[in-house]
């Protein structure tokens, strides 16, 4: 926090510099009191008494200002720290590697960005605020008691302690109680996204219930945690509010003692009851801050733990594209217990085409998602012409990659900024060009705004074929040395797989390429088939010779034409 505070120095000094000044005026109030009574109103002068409202009201207004403006600095601030702070959570949530960013731990990332930085947002704005200003103001006010009467001001003042050593305690047990609300509240919003985007689950399977029923326990557990907090918050507010009573009435007693005996004034008695009196509400706002501060504490260890997590590491060498080949060796992979990859050795040749073939499961798509790294080889290593994958900047190595991923995701964004994604700062006529390969032209220009339509989350809906078409026009404007294709067509009737597997075709020819797909005719002609199973290469080699060679991939093969047969 102090890190990123520093920008703001100079307004955190500002607005200290205000607190002061607000301090001072709340100090003279108290000040004021036995000069008031003692040589005005004991002392019958009236001519000080008519200039007394005018003083009144300036110290009120300069007090009024300078708190406000010193409250505005200091949430402006605050406000912006967080914002900051946010940024930097996003930008490293973007350089997490995937296995940190499952399904599961989406909801607890998301809700790191979104609550858990809100709740910053205004304890960190009051907590300066109030520890400086009311830090001031109770400093203030006990020096000046001090100075009225000592022995008074001490006896009153013994009570701090207690209120001190309450307050930790408290704070201490709201804080643990406010890290459990924020878990659950991570876990909501966890389930609230889930359920959105299997809303079409939720509703045929009638799942319902089930996720009210799961809802409803996460609200109440929540609401069980932040009644919690609110016990021990207020509970120190109500400590400082008997021990205000149990000051006031020493106060009163030693006090009186000592006036009646004419050992004191009675401005300076009053002077220092007025004091006392407005030490507890600031010192009851400094409490609250403090718990306060416990909270913020919770949120900001959560956040920080995502700071803490690993990042993805890319080596120092630039990736240039392939001259001789892609090659596995030994590479086995498991995403956490069971292996998914086991043993694979295969070499894939320079401006080849290589294509995997197997059954679901067979860890096909596992085995591409190697190449950009998006996860590395638990065991052995994958090296381009002879080098390492990890040795590489990674910003080179992906820039060498065109993917079409078997459930391909557009943006919230237009037509034409989902194709350009392939291509940053692209022409108009060049995204246009890559989509009329990609046989997406004539749909676009159907759609409302042709290219301007906007697609994804908040925006037009396509059908599954349409999105792999502009996900493959994405890959060609990108015109990358090595392309996978991942079930690249899969969605497409006859007709227009015919026609985007040519465009493909042409893509592939003299391209390093991995393709993947269950409709085997669209992959006979690859210049290498490889049979997966199970993790494991079983067979590999052409088309005509597997044939005879692998019965896995003869019954996949027939299994296919007939079906192909049938329709
Ligand atoms: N992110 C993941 N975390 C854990 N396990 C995974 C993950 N992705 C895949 N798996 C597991 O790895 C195995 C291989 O999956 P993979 O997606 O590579 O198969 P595939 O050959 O592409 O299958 P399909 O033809 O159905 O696409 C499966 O058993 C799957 O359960
Ligand atoms: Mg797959």
């Amino acid at each position: 926090m102090l890190s990123l505070a520093r920008p703001y120095w100079p307004l955190l000094f500002l607005a200290t510099a205000l607190s002061f000044v607000a301090s001072l005026f709340s100090g003279s109030i108290a000040w004021l009191v036995k000069p008031v009574l003692d040589h005005i109103f004991l002392a019958k002068n009236y001519k000080y008494l008519n200039i007394l409202p005018l003083v009144v009201i300036g110290i009120f207004c300069l007090r009024g200002f300078s708190a406000f403006f010193q409250a505005y600095l200091m949430r402006l601030a605050a406000l912006r720290l967080v914002n900051d702070l946010r940024y930097r959570l996003y930008e490293k949530i973007l350089r997490l590697p995937l296995e940190e960013v499952s399904a599961e731990t989406t909801g607890k990332l998301v809700s790191r960005v979104i609550n858990d930085t809100t709740a910053l947002e205004p304890v960190l704005g009051d907590m300066f605020r109030t520890l400086m200003l009311e830090g001031l103001t109770v400093l203030t006010l006990v020096g000046i008691a001090l100075y009225r009467r000592f022995d008074l001001a001490l006896l009153a003042l013994t009570v701090f302690p207690v209120v001190a050593i309450g307050a930790r305690k408290l704070g201490a047990r709201a804080r643990k109680a406010r890290k459990l609300a924020q878990q659950d509240m991570a876990d909501v919003t966890h389930q609230v996204t889930e359920s959105l985007q299997g809303l079409k689950e939720v509703k045929v399977y009638r799942q319902q219930r089930f996720f009210l029923v799961r809802f409803e326990k996460r609200l109440n557990s929540y609401l069980r945690h932040l009644l919690r907090v609110t016990k021990y918050r207020e509970g120190s507010r109500l400590l400082v509010d008997l021990l205000t009573g149990l000051g006031g009435a020493l106060v009163f007693t030693y006090g009186g003692y000592l006036v009646i005996h004419g050992e004191m004034t009675p401005g300076d008695f009053f002077s220092v009851l007025t004091a006392i009196l407005m030490i507890f509400s600031p010192l009851r706002r400094i409490s609250r801050a403090y718990t306060g501060l416990y909270d913020a504490s919770a949120a900001l260890e959560r956040v920080e733990e995502v700071f803490s997590y690993r990042e993805e590491k890319g080596g120092s060498l630039k990736a240039l594209p392939p001259q001789k080949s892609l090659c596995f060796k030994d590479v086995s992979f498991r995403y956490d217990k069971d292996w998914v990859l086991k043993e694979i050795n295969l070499e894939i040749p320079a401006g080849k085409v290589v294509a995997l073939v197997g059954p679901s499961g067979a860890g096909k798509s596992t085995l591409v998602s190697l190449i950009p790294r998006f996860y590395d080889p638990t065991e052995g290593e994958i090296l381009l012409d002879g080098i390492n994958l990890r040795e590489f900047e990674l910003a080179s190595l992906r820039s060498l990659i065109g993917l079409v991923s078997q459930d391909i995701f557009l943006f919230n964004a237009t037509v034409y900024e989902n194709i350009a994604f392939g291509k940053p700062g692209a022409s108009r006529e060049e995204v246009i060009q890559a989509a009329k390969m990609a046989y997406a032209h004539e749909f676009i220009e159907k759609l409302p705004r042709g290219y301007d339509t906007v697609l994804g989350e908040k925006g037009f809906s396509l059908s599954g074929g349409q999105k792999q078409r502009l996900a493959i026009a994405r890959a060609i404007l990108k015109n990358p040395p090595i392309l996978i294709l991942d079930e690249a067509t899969s969605h497409l009737d006859a007709v227009s797989e015919q026609k985007v597997q040519q465009a493909l075709e042409k893509l592939m020819k003299g391209r390093t390429t991995i393709v993947i797909a269950h409709r085997l005719s669209t992959v006979t002609r690859a210049d290498l088939l490889v049979v997966m199973d199970r993790g494991r290469i079983v067979a590999l080699g052409q088309h005509e010779i597997l044939l005879q060679t692998s019965p896995l991939y003869r019954r996949l093969y027939e299994t296919f034409a007939l079906a192909a047969a049938n329709s």
